[in-house]
């Protein structure tokens, strides 16, 4: 289908086929981000339910560069806040996450409950019959600043605006039904998080995550070590708003094989080395838990959002960016309360192909710097180039070397910043 929204100037071409550089380095459209997008008509993603077990659990989150509060009440349900004083301000906490009956500032103990009603101010009344606040002040007034919070298969979101369509509809049928088969059909556990800061600006990641073309040629190894092959099967599909996307790619018999092909394909390149061996290649060994042929599955969720099985791996992605040529990627990475201590002891394993080891995300991580220090020097009006897989409609594919799913999520970008 074609954009919704043909781009106006500085948009070279109408399939968003050209990308400013700008966009990525200027530090003025990071701040309209800030406001038009992340404050907009989204569902940013905060946490998963299941970190949250307790009443008074509490996560500390990113909601673009706004520093964010999601805790459980007393009757289960799920809020989300500014972690920010209603009084002067000040944060309300530091740490990650933790247990608590009341969110307390530091500065003057002014205290919230676990909804962000605003509890108590000490000396309200004033002291000795003096001072205090004046007599119509009305904590009912003073709450935190709320987010909508809304939950799909035990993820959370949350979002600043009124006009932020429901969550199914938001992150389409693709999602919908990637999420049961990923997040619902057993149930999550948290084996552990990892933070990595890369030095380039957030949508370099979002069109890295909805790029497989570049999967075979960046991360060589996973060919070398038959992990993944240009000839598999899969392809993209995408939601109405072309913002999110599906990414996925099947197992087959006839993949393993064909050796011949694929020195044919990296000919000329001389990175193609067949002949090279894993010494322990126990890592590549671990099977797949679900018997379905999918290998990789990737969801990317407008604006920071990517659910991903990455063989046997299973992680949320979150973006949270920090200016415009900086972000922190958060992987929580997943295991289900079915699995065998061995299945647990493989995911810990297979952990490593995008995680602390490296691997996939030290080598996204890498092109993502080489792209921020290369778009540096170059002048206005200069742009990225989107051909791979066809240009004009943006559409879904039954192939995966396609750029298309990129244009889809510029093509969203560029109508939510025109329209706020
Ligand atoms: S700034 Fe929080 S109580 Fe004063
Ligand atoms: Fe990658």
């Amino acid at each position: 289908m074609p954009p919704a929204d043909p781009p106006t100037p500085p948009w070279p071409a109408a399939d968003f086929s050209r990308v400013p550089f700008d966009l990525f380095t200027s530090a003025e459209q990071y701040a309209r981000e800030q406001s038009r997008i992340f404050r907009g008509p989204v569902w940013n993603y905060l946490c998963l339910e299941t970190e949250l077990p307790n009443a008074g659990d509490f996560v500390r989150t990113w909601v673009g560069d706004l520093s964010v509060l999601v805790s459980r009440a007393d009757d289960g349900s799920i809020h989300a806040f500014e972690n920010s004083c209603a009084h002067r301000g000040a944060q309300l906490t530091s740490k990650l996450r933790g247990n608590t009956r009341r969110h307390t500032c530091a500065y003057h103990l002014w205290s919230y409950s676990l909804t962000g009603d605003l509890l108590g101010v000490p000396m309200e009344k004033g002291v000795n019959g003096k001072g205090g606040m004046p007599p119509d002040f009305d904590k009912r007034n003073h709450g935190l600043n709320r987010l909508r919070v809304t939950t799909f298969g035990g993820l959370v979101f949350g979002t600043l605006s009124n006009d932020t369509p429901p969550i199914e509809d938001y992150i389409g049928p693709h999602a919908v039904e990637q999420i049961q088969r990923l997040l619902v059909q057993r149930k999550p556990k948290v084996l552990g998080y990892l933070r990595q800061r890369i030095p380039g600006n957030w949508k370099l990641y979002n069109e890295n995550v909805r790029d497989p073309y570049h999967g075979s040629l960046l991360h060589l190894f996973q060919v070398s070590f038959r992990l993944q092959q240009p000839t598999m099967r899969g392809g993209i599909k995408m939601d109405a708003d072309l913002k999110n996307t599906w990414n996925h790619s099947i197992v087959t018999e006839e993949d393993a094989g064909n050796r011949k092909t694929l020195s044919d394909a990296y000919a000329g390149t001389g990175k193609f080395a067949p002949e090279m061996r894993m010494a322990d290649p126990s890592l590549t060994q671990v099977p797949l838990d679900l018997g379905d042929g999918y290998k990789t599955t990737i969801l990317s969720i407008f604006p920071t959002l990517v659910v991903a099985q990455v063989d046997n791996t299973y992680a949320i992605r979150h973006l949270r960016p920090k200016g415009p040529d900086l972000v922190e990627l958060h992987i929580t990475y997943l295991g289900f309360e079915s699995d065998t201590p061995e299945m647990t002891q493989n995911k810990l394993l297979t952990s490593n192909f995008i995680g602390p080891a490296g691997y996939i995300s030290l080598e996204d991580g890498e092109a993502l710097r080489l792209v921020q220090q290369g778009i540096r020097t170059r002048r206005p009006g200069q742009h990225e180039m989107l051909e791979m897989g066809g240009v004009g409609d943006i559409r879904d594919t039954d192939y995966l070397s396609q750029e298309i799913s990129i244009r889809g999520f510029w093509s969203f970008y560029h109508r939510i910043m025109e329209e706020a």
